[in-house]
Parts: structure tokens; C-alpha cells; sequence
């Protein structure tokens, strides 16, 4: 494979010949992400599925490393040229059957929640306002509000790269877990359209979260309609910063920036001690999680000493003044300013709780 040099743009042309793909060169990749970091790179936009498969082909053909970005909103790219072809995913069709809606991969996925309300239909209305693509959201099981992709999915189409087959797959065939897929961190298979099962009634899916519950009146497990509960979880995420506006450098993020973490059970005796040697008696913030206790990233960053802001105005990346869990570019930041707050914050909550915290986004030719 070739990972050295970019390749020109007119070998590119005469490659990607045919495919219906639009190539252009040096084009900055802060541009095309959320964090709005990142070197600049060949791009091969596909707007038809069609296009999309040829050009993968074309481009796996010819042993040319691929970076596939469609929103942007989970990756962090290095400040140098990225030597990979950027193959862009803009489809944008959206479908409704009886009780279900199909996604291109490229759809903004607020749109295909929005449109899904609009037409009378519930269940997608907790993941109001989540940045990015509708095909990324089975990759990372995106969730918020008490649901998730897993919970909604019907059927993922995927191309299969070493067979160029495309077939549809379940949630079954797809190893879903707290923000995770058998498709995260591979790039064996391209989600080239998404389906999720809808409820015709236009009532919400069950509401689960304490403090959307709260804020609809409701009863956890109660539904509400579910536009009215879309507006609810629009005001809540862009009171913490997690709905895109340009002009707030808040929302200039990649959302959560790592995950919560599930401490073994084993060991969340020793991380509770830890808390107690650092804070006193306090009431931790815990959520069930599969084979362990699931804390809460941004209230041990926030414990650990890292206030909403950190470190200051001054600083070109900073933590949300809003959240602590999401790290912000306030407007000259590189990706090595990001990667060192990264660090700071991974490397001090560790130091002080023994939790050593992951990173959500995908990264290109930078690590933690
Ligand atoms: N907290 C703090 N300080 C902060 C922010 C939060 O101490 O600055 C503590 C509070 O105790 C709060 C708790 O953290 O009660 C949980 O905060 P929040 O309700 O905002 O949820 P979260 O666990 O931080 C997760 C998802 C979000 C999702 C929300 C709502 C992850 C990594 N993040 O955040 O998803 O929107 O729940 O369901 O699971 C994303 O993945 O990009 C994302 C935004």
C-alpha cells in the first residue's frame, strides 16, 4: 500500500476516471470536521451511493490508502497533510416506509431525525442534535437521552471491500455496545445506507433519562409526543454546548471527547476509595454498565480538577465552558493543542482516581 506521498490530483482524475466522484486537492481538513483541526488533503466527494462503492473500488484497486469523512464530528486529524485520499460521503436521500425511515450514509443525521418528527413518526427523538452523518451512527452506537442505535437499528447496508459484496446486515450481525460495533475502528466494510424502525403514532420512544424525564414532567418509562420531546432534548444539549452554531466555539468539538468508563467490577472498590481520599463522603454519579459500574467521564474530570474552561481564556483549546467532557477548539487551535489538553485531562484523572479514560473520536496520524 502506498502511505507516503499524496497522490497528485491529476493521477487521481484519471483513476477515480468514470466513478462520478468530484476530486479536489489541498483541501483543509478543519474544514471538513467538527473540531475544525487538521492538515489538508486530496478529497473525492460522492454524492450517489453509486459513486461511493466505484470509488472505494477504484481506490482499493490501486492500493491508494482511503479515509472515508462524512460529518466530521468524530475525528481528529493531524495538523500535517494527510497522505490518505479523503473519500467524502455526501449522499443525502432519506425514505419513509410504513413504520421505518432508510438513510443514505451521508444524510446530516439531525436532518433524518427532524424529517422523521416532522412526518408524524417517533422513537428517533431523543438523538435530536447529534453532529455528523446518519452511516456513522451504527459505527460508534451513538446514544443519548436513554437510547440508542441498537435500540432503534433495523438494518445497516454495508459494502464488503475485500469482496466488493454489498448486503444488508441486522443488529445482530453487529456486536453493538456502549459505543461500540463490530464496525468501529475497521474500515473493512463501508455503511453505504442505514434503516431504523419508527413508531407510526408520532408518540416518543419510552423516555429513560432522569433529566429529560424531569424536564417533561414525566415518569421514567412514560412516552410524551415526540416532537415535543425533540425540542426538549434540543434545549438540553445546546445548554451544555452540544449542538452545532458556529459562532459559539462551545459547540467547535467532537462532542463527548472521551468515553464514560466501565471500571471493572473488581475495581470499583478501589476507585470509590480514591474518590473518598481526594473529595470526602460525595454521591458519585454511576450507571449500570456491562461488567461493571459506568462513571461519569466529565464529573471526574471536573473532580479531578479540570473546571468547565480549563485552562483559561487565553488557551486556543480549552474545555467547554459548558461541559467538561467536551474539549473545544476557541478558534486558532491545531491538533497537537488539542492532543496536549487530551492528555493533560486523560493523564490527571488517571493520577488522581486510577480511571484511565478513552478517547471517543477516530484519530488520523495523531495519538494519545
Ligand atoms: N458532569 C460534570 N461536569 C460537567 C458535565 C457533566 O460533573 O461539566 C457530570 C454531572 O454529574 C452529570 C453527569 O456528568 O450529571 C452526566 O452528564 P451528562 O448528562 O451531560 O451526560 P454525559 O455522561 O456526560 C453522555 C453522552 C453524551 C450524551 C449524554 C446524554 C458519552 C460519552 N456521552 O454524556 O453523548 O449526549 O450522555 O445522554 O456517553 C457524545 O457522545 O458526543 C455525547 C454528547
Amino acid at each position: 500500500m502506498r502511505t507516503s506521498r499524496a497522490v497528485p490530483a491529476d493521477e487521481l482524475r484519471q483513476i477515480l476516471a468514470g466513478t462520478g466522484a468530484v476530486v479536489r486537492s489541498a483541501v483543509p481538513l478543519a474544514e471538513l470536521t467538527t473540531l475544525r483541526v487538521g492538515g489538508r488533503a486530496t478529497v473525492a466527494d460522492c454524492g450517489t451511493t453509486a459513486a461511493l462503492v466505484a470509488t472505494v473500488q477504484a481506490l482499493d484497486t490501486a492500493a491508494i490508502p482511503v479515509l472515508l469523512v462524512a460529518g466530521g464530528s468524530n475525528l481528529l486529524v493531524s495538523d500535517e497533510d494527510v497522505a490518505s485520499v479523503v473519500v467524502r460521503v455526501v449522499t443525502e436521500g432519506v425514505e419513509f416506509g410504513a413504520d421505518s425511515v432508510t438513510a443514505e450514509a451521508g444524510a446530516n443525521w439531525d436532518d433524518v431525525v427532524a424529517k422523521s418528527v416532522r412526518a408524524g413518526f417517533g422513537g428517533l427523538e431523543c438523538l435530536s442534535g447529534i453532529p455528523g452523518s446518519a452511516g456513522a451512527t451504527p459505527v460508534q452506537n451513538v446514544g443519548a437521552y436513554g437510547v440508542e442505535v441498537a435500540n432503534l437499528l433495523r438494518r445497516v447496508q454495508l459494502l464488503d471491500r475485500a469482496t466488493g459484496d454489498i448486503h444488508w446486515a441486522g443488529p445482530d450481525e453487529l456486536a453493538f455496545g456502549y459505543r461500540t460495533s463490530r464496525l468501529k475502528h475497521r474500515d473493512d466494510a463501508v455503511v453505504l445506507a442505514v434503516e431504523f424502525a419508527l413508531h407510526p403514532d408520532g408518540t416518543s420512544a419510552p423516555l429513560r433519562y432522569g433529566e429529560l424525564a424531569q424536564r417533561l414532567d414525566a415518569t421514567e418509562g412514560e412516552t410524551r409526543p415526540a416532537a415535543v420531546v425533540r425540542e426538549t432534548v434540543l434545549g438540553l444539549r445546546a445548554g451544555k454546548g452540544m449542538v452545532l452554531d458556529p459562532a459559539d466555539h462551545d459547540t467547535w468539538s467532537a462532542g463527548s471527547f472521551f468515553t464514560n468508563p466501565v471500571v471493572p467490577d473488581g475495581e470499583v472498590d478501589r476507585v470509590r476509595a480514591a474518590i473518598r481520599d481526594r473529595l470526602g463522603e460525595v454521591s458519585v454519579p454511576t450507571y449500570p454498565g456491562t461488567g461493571g459500574v459506568k462513571f461519569s467521564a466529565g464529573w471526574l474530570i471536573e473532580r479531578a480538577g479540570f473546571a468547565k474552561g480549563f485552562p483559561g481564556a487565553e488557551a486556543p483549546a480549552r474545555l467547554s465552558t459548558k461541559h467538561t467532557l467536551a474539549l473545544t477548539n476557541r478558534g486558532a487551535a491545531t491538533a497537537a493543542d488539542i492532543v496536549a489538553l487530551a492528555r493533560t485531562v486523560r493523564d490527571g484523572v488517571a493520577e488522581r482516581f486510577g480511571v484511565v479514560l478513552v478517547p471517543e473520536p477516530v484519530t488520523v496520524g495523531v495519538e494519545l
